[in-house]
């Protein structure tokens, strides 16, 4: 039997939703994660530092009724960046300790983005208070312009608004998220120590002819969109390097099944529950178990200005695959769990504060 001790992990970019769908899915991260950055793309979204403090509280309130170390789980809040965000709130909720970053979302991109940002040169008065106040920003890295393609989406946005964005706050701290490309890494890897990125396990595992090839699988559809093979194998040589600007982000986006399963679905991987065990395989397969710490446990924090974790997680290899519940109840629906199309054999076997 194999054994991996590490510092338990964080995770840099979660949906954990509101009322039902909370209680459902918080579990799966608390079991596994001390923190996680929390998504604002609630309906209406989280925008003030008083939106942040009452989501953070429902959160807590969700927590209480589980046991061990989820019990402990600490949620790190983010506002949602709009044409209308106030500079003066979003860095007095920073100070305060109640957000750790703010996220943009170009508006239309992606799920509950409708308030996003449409002319990014309007928010430029707020990235320079942020700079300012060193508080961190958090990107949704895809233009929505209609005549660019979808999968050409992450390396335009970084040509047309994150360049230019880097040139203007050389000192901001800046986090792509989820790159799904290799001009991601790529992008990231060149920069200085103002820039990170996250990486998804699903974009480490799957790709597009996994979503396409035989049958469509919407369960496979989340944005940005799975590219094509050797993109994904450019994340996984980026998230086995240990380079430290480059962590853990799953990403996690619950959706009932029939709006997964649907004439229009909607875009999201639910994996919180498996992540770890995605993980162990992608980096044991790519000969770097020695590396998965930094990823998911040692880098973000660092980035962060955080603490690393001093609760400890061990994952153990077993012969016989690890078996995770398909569904998840969710109120009176399901949510489907991720399901990776290969045998996982690591599992987390303790993990405490
Ligand atoms: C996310 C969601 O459902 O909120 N969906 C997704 O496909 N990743 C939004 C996002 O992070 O883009
Ligand atoms: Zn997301």
């Amino acid at each position: 039997m194999k054994e991996l001790n590490l510092t338990r992990p964080d995770d840099w970019h979660l949906h954990l939703r509101d009322d039902v769908v909370l209680d459902s899915v918080l579990e799966a991260t608390a079991t596994d994660f001390s923190r996680a950055i929390v998504m604002p793309n609630l309906v209406p979204p989280v925008l003030t530092q008083k939106d942040a403090e009452q989501y953070r509280d429902r959160i807590k309130q969700s927590c209480q009724r589980l046991s061990g170390a989820a019990a402990e789980f600490e949620p790190l809040m983010t506002l949602y960046l709009t044409e209308a965000t106030d500079a003066n709130d979003l860095v007095s909720a920073h100070q305060a300790g109640v957000i750790q970053a703010v996220k943009l979302y170009p508006a239309g991109a992606t799920t509950n983005s409708a308030s996003g940002v449409q002319d990014i040169k309007k928010v430029y008065p707020v990235l320079e208070a942020m700079q300012k106040a060193d508080v961190v920003l958090c990107m949704h890295g895809e233009v929505t312009d209609p005549e660019i393609d979808i999968f050409d989406r992450e390396a335009v946005f970084i040509e047309r608004v994150l360049t230019p964005i880097r040139k203007a706050f050389p000192e901001l701290r800046i986090v792509l998220e989820h790159v799904t490309t290799a001009d991601g890494v790529n992008y990231v890897q060149s920069q200085d120590r103002y820039q990170a990125c996250t990486l998804t396990p699903h974009h480490l595992v799957i790709n597009r002819n996994h979503m396409l090839v035989g049958g469509i699988r919407p369960h496979y559809y989340c944005l940005p969109i799975l590219k094509r093979r050797e993109h994904q194998e450019a994340l996984v040589k980026a998230a086995t390097s240990g380079d430290a600007r480059i962590f853990l982000g799953t990403d996690s986006a619950p959706h009932v099944t029939h709006t997964k399963e649907n004439a229009c679905g909607c875009a999201g991987v639910f994996n919180a529950l498996n992540t770890m065990s995605v993980l162990a395989s992608v980096f044991e397969a790519a000969n770097a178990l020695d590396k998965l710490e930094a990823f998911t446990s040692l880098n973000g924090p660092a980035f962060y200005g955080l603490p690393v974790n001093s609760a400890k997680m061990t994952l153990r290899k077993q012969d016989e695959p690890v078996v995770f519940p398909q569904t998840l109840p969710c109120g009176d629906e399901t949510l489907t769990v991720f399901d990776p199309g290969m045998p996982l054999h690591w599992h987390v076997a303790k993990s405490a504060h």
